[in-house]
């Protein structure tokens, strides 16, 4: 007769409950210890019960040899949870994560995380340590590139649509993978914008920011949550009862398990809150911290703490019953291993390759375009590709590339020669590297553009300047690249430029001379064939930004959702808020992105005009599409609420809507607002909506504002949460 933890028939609360009252101590202590990669040494502590989950092994084979060890070898046999940093593909690898928002397509988001979950899953992970959720003003601060950019909207969006592509419906299906979302919360408040640096924010700023795209996800039924690296306001986020307990779990409801970041329980002592790895593991698991990251903290120190009656069991016990739940609802005990052939057929096969360039073309966003320059024609004689990036492998991967192959990788001097008709030439020179290096090849690329009808210049970032630990103190193209952009563009020959990079540049002067422009981010496997599908045409750029680039890193932080100050800057008069020495614009706005149609926006009706409790707004306009060819536009809707109790941001991200246009098609597009979706908090931080007028801005980007319109609310409502 099977116990009824093995029994699947059981309810899981039922099996919980019986596993949970066979374990030792030691065996529950262990299911909350995970550590990365397996030696015999873990191998051992795996049979001694000791061990619950596992990052960095993956492979069917690999994952199945390891986790006969837990099911076969150990006492009660409890599975292994296998996870790996899923965030933008498996194999078939997608843009990076700050490219899938500027798609500003949830739909297709979804998809790209739900074939990274079939293959990954395949392959015997069943847990992501994604999406990162983190909100980032910062683009000195490398981990940018992980996330949705600075909106919080926007960025809640994104959020639900990633947890929702790894998980699918069913945590228990084959291709479901546990999403974790991170890092909670605020790491991307750092100061400086040096990674793992203190962040003080305001309560008001951690809820209206930060906070929103974790609940976003939470919502949305992630299955765990990542505890930060990061001292939040004095309480480092990863023993930080109030975000973790009383946010998290008490006003959210959140029913999962958090995992700390690697060691961030062990770094409690660096932060100086923790004298020695007891006080550590006390403060953490107290807090709310169910698993230890690779700290071996909770391994060394549990069991003494609670010898010593400085822990219960019963705490222990709850930490273990989220970890166990978790496990039955992924269908671990019944499916412990993976299958070899299935993962041969679901990885990388045609239509995930399809969906990368779907996902790559859709992401690409096209900064510039002056006199029209681009799509350029298939029948050049001549075409010059030159720059560091043009043939690089590596870098289209981005950072957190998983188990992308560089092999796989289309480069965008491939996607040119695939794309051009064999009436043309292509030359390709390097001309310099991407950091560092010298001006010797400079003269090679400049012969070269000299003899071409255009030249195709591929400048940007290694893959390496961005994603963890690669804060930079400069936001200029690396190295020798912008005076390899100055000696092209000595010669008169008109140049396209495609950036590829993990976080907005400071390219003004690129932004003056060079008359295109494309942002590529780290397009993925499929880059070199959707950047020349964009730039020969056979797709039409849509993409908008999902982060303000600035003019010079002495402006950061600088964001859309700014407040208007006392002195909002004004040219015309010195006393107001702005620089001497630079303007105050940023150089491209966040929601920014052109297209090679015009689109023209008309009819703005906005009911009811005087709103009251319960009442949704509804606005609705006319997009057409006047150029053409066929183009997508991201039609932005944002709000004001012109005098509030506080001061609020001159205009906040409330809808958004990816549209395709024929030419000369026109659609009417509708948004929904209800009195929450533009509530704020008070002075005493309660959710409220106060009487007064809302403006409506409609617009291309959040500069481009092509209508707008106004509604009065007339009474005050106030919402029983934060
Ligand atoms: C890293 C990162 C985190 C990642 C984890 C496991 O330090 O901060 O984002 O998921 O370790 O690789």
């Amino acid at each position: 007769m099977k116990p009824p933890y093995l029994d699947p028939n059981q309810p899981v609360n039922r099996r919980v409950e019986d596993l949970l009252s066979r374990m030792t101590i030691e065996e529950k202590i262990g299911q909350m210890c995970q550590y990365s990669g397996v030696t015999s040494k873990i191998e051992q502590m795996i049979r001694e019960g000791k061990v619950g989950a596992l990052l960095n092994v993956y492979g069917a084979a690999e994952v199945n040899r390891v986790q006969r060890i837990a099911v076969e070898e150990s006492r009660l046999g409890i599975p292994l949870l296998f996870g790996l940093d899923v965030l933008h593909g498996y194999k078939t690898i997608f843009p990076i994560p700050l490219g899938l928002a500027s798609t500003w397509d949830p739909e297709v988001v979804k998809r790209a995380a739900s074939i990274s979950a079939a293959e990954a899953s395949s392959d015997g992970i069943k847990w992501t340590f994604a999406p990162m959720v983190d909100i980032a003003r910062d683009p000195r601060w490398g981990r940018i590139a992980e996330g949705a950019g600075e909106d919080p909207y926007l960025g809640s969006v994104m959020a639900r649509a990633l947890v929702e592509g790894f998980q699918g419906p069913d945590l228990s299906n084959l291709s479901s993978l546990l999403a974790c979302p991170k890092h909670y919360v605020a790491y991307g408040g750092a100061e400086g914008g040096r990674d793992y640096n203190t962040v003080d924010i305001s309560e008001r700023t951690l809820r209206e920011i930060y906070l929103p795209p974790f609940k976003a996800a939470v919502k949305a039924g992630a299955g765990t949550i990542m505890s930060a690296f990061n001292d939040l306001n004095g309480i480092p986020a990863s023993a930080n009862p109030y975000t973790l307990k009383i946010i998290l779990r008490e006003e959210w409801g959140f029913k999962g398990f958090v995992v700390s970041d690697w060691n961030a329980i062990g770094e409690l002592i660096n932060h100086g809150i923790a004298g020695d790895i007891y006080e550590a593991a006390e403060k953490a698991l107290k807090a709310g911290v169910d698993m230890d990251m690779q700290g071996d903290v909770y391994q060394r120190a549990l069991l003494h703490l609670v010898k010593e009656g400085r822990v219960s069991e019963d705490l222990i016990d709850e930490s273990v019953r989220r970890i166990l739940e978790i496990k039955f609802k992924l269908g671990l005990f019944e499916r412990p291993y993976a299958d070899p052939e299935r993962a041969s057929q679901v990885i990388k096969r045609e239509e995930h390759i399809r969906a990368a360039l779907e996902v790559a073309r859709k992401s690409i966003v096209l900064l510039k375009n002056e006199g029209n320059l681009l799509p350029l024609s298939k029948d050049l004689k001549t075409v010059a590709v030159v720059g560091p990036l043009s043939d690089d492998k590596e870098a289209p991967l981005g950072p957190w590339s998983c188990l992308g192959n560089p092999n796989d990788v289309v480069t965008v001097l491939e996607g040119v020669k695939r794309k051009i008709s064999d009436k043309t030439r292509v030359l390709y020179a390097e001309g310099c590297d991407v950091v560092g290096g010298s001006r010797e090849d400079f003269e090679e690329a400049v012969r070269l553009a000299e003899e071409s009808d255009v030249a195709i210049v591929v400048v940007g970032e290694s893959r390496e300047m961005s994603g963890e630990a690669a804060s930079r103190a400069y936001l200029d193209l690396p190295g020798l690249q912008e005076d390899l952009l100055k000696a092209v563009h000595a010669t008169g020959t008109p140049i396209v430029m495609v950036l590829m990079n993990g976080r907005p540049l400071s390219i003004s002067w690129a932004a003056e001379h060079i008359p295109s422009i494309i942002e590529a981010w780290f397009p993925g496997i499929q880059a070199g064939n959707a950047i020349a599908d964009v730039i020969f045409g056979d797709y039409n750029p849509g993409g908008k930004i999902p982060v303000t680039f600035p003019r010079t890193v002495g402006q950061v932080p600088i964001y859309y959702n700014h407040k208007s100050t006392g002195r909002p800057p004004s040219p015309e008069n010195k006393w107001t808020s702005k620089y001497i020495d630079v303007s105050y614009t940023p150089l491209f706005p966040f929601g920014h992105g052109l297209s090679y149609t015009r689109f023209e926006y008309s009819g703005l009706y906005i009911s009811p005009q005087e709103v009251v409790k319960d009442q949704d707004i509804r606005i609705t306009f006319r997009l057409k599409n006047v150029g053409d060819r066929e183009g997508d536009e991201v039609a932005q809707l944002y709000v004001r609420d012109v005098v509030a109790s506080v001061t609020r941001p001159v205009k906040e991200l409330k809808g958004f809507r990816r549209v395709t246009l024929k030419p000369g098609e026109e659609k009417s597009v509708e948004f929904k607002l209800t009195l929450e979706d533009i509530s704020f908090l008070n002075h005493e931080l309660k959710r409220i909506v106060e009487p007064g007028e809302f403006k409506i801005m409609i617009g291309s980007s959040s500069e481009d504002i092509r209508l707008t319109g106004s509604f009065m609310v007339r009474e005050y409502v106030e919402f029983p949460w934060k």
